[in-house]
């Protein structure tokens, strides 16, 4: 039990709001009896300052030898966007990692936040879905050409690309009874590669899910059904790099509530045979979906509660911890609705009150040891 975690809070408001969710993980582990092995680095622009580069071949070395490794964000505008800028850290330990699969949740931590949705509440209500996102190949590798008159991306998808990618929805899909329905996504009507990811990923199912409901999407059209049908998707989508990137931000719109939303990144399918790591989970690196907030920096108003959500995914993703998960997840429920602790529920100034990091941290924190 317990395993080994690199933590890289990174700039800003990523220490913040790591130490606030690593005091979460200190409850779980005096509860349970488990001991996690953490291991705290530099990655961004604390690394540039240092070593002159955003993350050292040392910190990519100990990325691969970690069962999960805990990111907060990088980047900030002291260090500005030129090569090399806080975010290539970041992605050279995902590169190192080879986490190809990403997951964005896209639900409501607590009901009482459905105001926030740009969409009509009886249309967004009960919205619950996980988009896994293809992150390691696409349109987005492969050899570029650039030059004054023409320009090329190959999007293109190799058979084992689709394959473990598939996987990981589809053990992800088996996790529940009866199983989650998957509706991958892609444009077969148009890309050769798409077709293939078509069939590829339909014979991973036929073969190895045999039970999981599988359906096929074209990316046009679920972008605007995102918008009039959202809750039609609930389950899993599954998708590549290009449609990944653009549907993701719209599932993060769909909620209005970007900076509340964790993610996970996956080397291997959980419970799966490939990209496990020593405690029998998949390896992966956990963030939130926002960034580093320079504005908000050093003055205690970071909500932390993405980052402690992305602790959540750690736990149930990398750690085989399921019930931790739920526990973390109902705690942040909690503490953002209305009732159970009296009056309005803890708003930090995203979500348009006045708490800090502390206050929520705290609240969340005691809810997590009364469950
Ligand atoms: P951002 O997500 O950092 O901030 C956007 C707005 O949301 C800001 O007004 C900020 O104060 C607010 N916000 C974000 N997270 C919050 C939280 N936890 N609590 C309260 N308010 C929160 O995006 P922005 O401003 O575009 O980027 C800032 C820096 O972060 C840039 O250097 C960018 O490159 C970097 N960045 C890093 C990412 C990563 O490390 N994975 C991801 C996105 C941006
Ligand atoms: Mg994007």
């Amino acid at each position: 039990k317990g395993g080994k975690i690199l933590v890289l809070p990174g700039d800003h408001i990523g220490p913040e709001v790591v130490a606030e969710a690593l005091k979460v993980l200190d409850i779980i582990e005096e509860h349970n009896g488990v001991k996690f092995e953490r291991e705290f680095d530099l990655c961004g622009g604390c690394s540039l300052d240092k070593h002159g580069i955003a993350s050292t071949e040392e910190v990519l070395q100990k990325s691969v030898e970690a069962d999960a490794v805990f990111f907060g964000s990088a980047g900030g505008p002291e260090w500005g966007h030129k090569l090399p800028n806080p975010e290539s850290g970041l992605l050279r330990v995902r590169q190192k990692m080879q986490i190809f699969a990403n997951l964005r949740p896209c639900y409501f931590a607590s009901q009482s936040l459905i105001e926030r949705s740009p969409i009509k509440e009886e249309l967004i209500k009960g919205v619950n879905f996980m988009l896994i996102r293809e992150n390691c190949g696409g349109a987005y590798f492969g050899k570029k050409v650039e030059n004054e008159d023409y320009g090329l991306d190959p999007w293109e998808y190799t058979r084992s690309e689709i394959e473990r990618v598939a996987r990981v929805a589809g053990a992800l899909a088996m996790q529940t009874d009866p199983p989650t329905p998957v509706t991958s996504v892609d444009k077969a009507n148009v890309l050769a590669n798409s077709r293939v990811w078509r069939k590829i990923v339909t014979q991973v199912f036929e073969k190895e899910f045999p039970k999981v409901k599988l359906q096929h999407q074209l990316a046009d059209s679920l972008a605007m059904l995102f918008i009039t049908q959202p809750t039609r998707w609930n389950g899993i989508i599954l998708t590549d790099n290009t449609f990944g990137d653009i549907l993701s931000d719209e599932s993060g719109g769909l909620t209005g509530s970007l900076g509340l939303l964790p993610s996970a990144s996956l080397a291997g399918a959980p419970g799966g045979q490939t990209g496990q790591n020593s405690v029998g989970g998949a390896r992966g690196l956990y963030e939130p979906v926002h960034g580093s907030a320079p504005d908000i920096s050093g003055k205690g108003l970071a909500n932390p509660v993405a980052q402690v959500l992305s602790l959540a995914m750690m736990l149930r993703y990398s750690f085989n911890m399921y019930h931790e998960a739920e526990v973390v997840e109902k705690a942040v429920e909690k503490v953002l609705d209305a009732k159970d602790i009296g009056g309005l529920g803890l708003r930090s100034g995203d979500l348009g009150g006045k708490a800090g990091t502390k206050e929520m941290s705290e609240a969340i924190q005691s809810e997590v040891k009364k469950l």
